[in-house]
């Protein structure tokens, strides 16, 4: 009898396609161009670091480590995918907030009433920054102030400019104080514009001569981005964020968990 069904036949591999091998095994010379690209190690992180990627391969159609890295190399769009997903942006507001605190009595203590301008590299999604200038805003500082934010990362540069925060990211921020300086809406707690205005952001990689570009700052704060570091980098990293002070006898402000 004659049939409408008619078998489908099995579908042939594109031409190319036959020959693949798929191949997820040696994460290395990914690790290490990574590390050399932005300065974090992964060290005992390596299963972690290998999952990570051939789970970005297998959802992306990448079929080797060695495919992932060729492209890498040659487009920036992946290379910067690749920077999204492994770097770690964890942080909340008024995070290790007594430097905060002693940069605001530093402020106020100063003879000149010139502008100052305070960077913050690595800056995430932005809390740390907005938190400086929700503290120099509280202690009534008479000068004008800026911020910049960078990071390496453009989805955490992207939410930073949104100024959107769930509850888990208020940190120990006094209840007062996020009644008085955002606004919620169902659960989100969006940032006022006064303190937005302050902050500007940039995505820039601290090792690159992009980022000396920016010139020179009072102060400079760079937390809990060297612990991703392994010594030699640490080093590194510290000269060129000293570098970028006005006033050295100041001091960048290191994480608590950055140790040299
Ligand atoms: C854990 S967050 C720290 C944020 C904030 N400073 C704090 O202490 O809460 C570390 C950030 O360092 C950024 N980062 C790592 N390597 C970088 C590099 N070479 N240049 C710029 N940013 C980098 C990551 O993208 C990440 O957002």
């Amino acid at each position: 009898m004659f049939s409408f069904f008619k078998k489908k036949k099995p579908q042939e591999p594109e031409e190319g396609v036959k020959n693949r091998v798929y191949d997820y095994e040696d994460v290395t010379p990914l690790m290490y161009y990574f590390e050399q690209e932005t300065g974090i190690t992964f060290g005992q992180q390596k299963n972690i670091l290998k999952s990570k990627l051939t789970l970005f391969c297998k959802t992306n159609d990448i079929y080797s480590f060695t495919t992932l890295l060729n492209s890498t190399k040659s487009d920036a769009k992946m290379k910067q995918e690749l920077m999204n997903l492994l770097t770690t942006n964890e942080t909340y507001f008024y995070r290790e907030f007594s430097q905060i605190r002693s940069v605001v009595e530093h402020v106020q203590k100063r003879a000149s009433s010139a502008p100052i301008k305070i960077l913050c590299a690595p800056c995430a999604t932005g809390e740390e920054p907005y938190s400086i200038a929700i503290a120099l805003f509280e202690a009534g500082v008479g000068v004008e102030f800026s911020i910049t934010g960078i990071d390496i990362n453009s989805e955490a540069l992207q939410k930073a400019k949104e100024a959107s925060y769930s509850k888990r990211h208020m940190g120990s921020m006094d209840e007062r104080l996020v009644q008085r300086y955002f606004k919620l809406e169902d659960t989100q707690y969006k940032l006022s514009e006064k303190v937005k205005q302050r902050v500007s952001f940039e995505q820039k990689n601290i090792f690159e001569s992009e980022f000396t570009a920016l010139g020179k700052f009072d102060y400079v704060f760079s937390r809990n981005m060297l612990i991703y570091f392994d010594k030699a980098t640490k080093l590194k990293a510290k000269s060129i964020l000293e570098s970028m002070q006005n006033d050295p006898s100041v001091g960048v402000f290191f994480g608590h968990a950055d140790l040299f």
